[in-house]
């Protein structure tokens, strides 16, 4: 605007001068001249005129729209702004997302590392009910293995014959003494499991095969005499006791163990010219039971 200005009062100095120079270098002329160049300066000074309103114009335009695209210029510069802030916070908020993923992920990591030892004694403590359940089903197999094997035995205790008998001669004094080997025969029955032995005959019967073990009392009171008593395995003489009674009463005593077949027979012999004494304090007696099966 002030640009225009000076513009134009620059044209009009210079019009100015011009008409100075022509009427100043001759004189006489100068009046006819003047008249006929006084209506190209007016017409030249509208031009200018017009020139001008029309620059003053355009330069309006020019303002306005200047004055738009600062405000505009403004407005963005506004919202630039309020974007940069918007970055500012977004970014601070990146960073802080960022920490905190950081922080989640150191978190996750060592919960990763927990549960690994967690794992372990997980697996270390299955290991172990593993080992115990193993140890316990071997425990249960030896405690059935056990459990029949007791069954077994309970059956063999059951099934084993109870053989055992304890035998006193007699109430009665003095038996013998006779021309010939006599059995003797034990009238007084203190026991006699398995019935194996018969008061009748004298004879113990083996009801099994097995392992049997007897033993004997034989008293004679009489002095200077011989006691003497035989025992028998069926009719093989398997032992004989004896002493001389020198002066008064003599026992005599023995055991043993015998092998002997289902049926075997055991029996006491008196021999010929002996006798044997017995009365209620059982002087002379004949014991026997069975040790095991065979
Ligand atoms: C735990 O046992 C499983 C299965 O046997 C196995 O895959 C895993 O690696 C074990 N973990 C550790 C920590 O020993
Ligand atoms: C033997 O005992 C009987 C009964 O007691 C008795 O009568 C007898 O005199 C005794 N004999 C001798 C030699 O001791």
């Amino acid at each position: 605007m002030r640009r225009a200005a000076a513009f134009l009062v620059l044209l009009l100095c210079l019009y100015w001068t011009r008409a100075r120079g022509e009427s100043g270098g001759v004189g006489v002329k100068s009046t006819s001249d003047q008249t006929n160049i006084t209506p190209d300066i007016w017409a030249e000074l509208k031009e200018l005129r017009d020139m001008a309103i029309q620059h003053s114009v355009e330069l309006t335009n020019t303002k306005s729209k200047m004055e738009k695209l600062e405000q505009e210029n403004t407005a963005i510069q506004t919202r630039l702004t309020a974007s940069e802030w918007k970055n500012a916070v977004l970014e601070n908020v990146v960073k802080e997302l960022q920490r905190e993923n950081t922080d989640l992920l150191d978190r996750v990591t060592s919960l990763e590392d927990q549960n690994k030892v967690l794992e372990a004694r997980m697996n270390a403590s299955e290991n172990e009910v593993e080992e115990l359940k193993r140890q316990s089903a071997d425990m249960m197999t030896r405690m059935n293995a056990s459990e029949n094997e007791v069954k077994e035995l309970k059956r063999q205790i059951a099934d084993q014959p109870k053989v055992a008998f304890s035998l006193g001669l007699t109430d009665n004094g003095r038996i013998g003494p006779f021309n010939t080997d006599i059995t003797l025969k034990f009238s007084k029955v203190v026991t006699n499991f398995g019935q194996g032995y018969s008061p009748t005959t004298g004879l113990f019967t083996a009801p099994v095969r097995g392992a049997y073990y007897f033993s004997l009392t034989l008293l004679d009171n009489r002095s200077g005499v011989n006691t003497r008593v035989f025992l028998y395995h069926n009719d093989k003489k398997v032992l004989t006791s004896y002493i001389h009674n020198v002066d008064g009463a003599e026992s005599v005593s023995n055991s043993l163990v015998l092998r002997l077949e289902k049926g075997d027979v055991v029996y006491m012999v008196l021999p010929a010219d002996h006798t044997a004494f017995d009365d209620s304090h059982a002087y002379t007696t004949f014991n026997g039971f069975l040790l095991f099966p065979l």
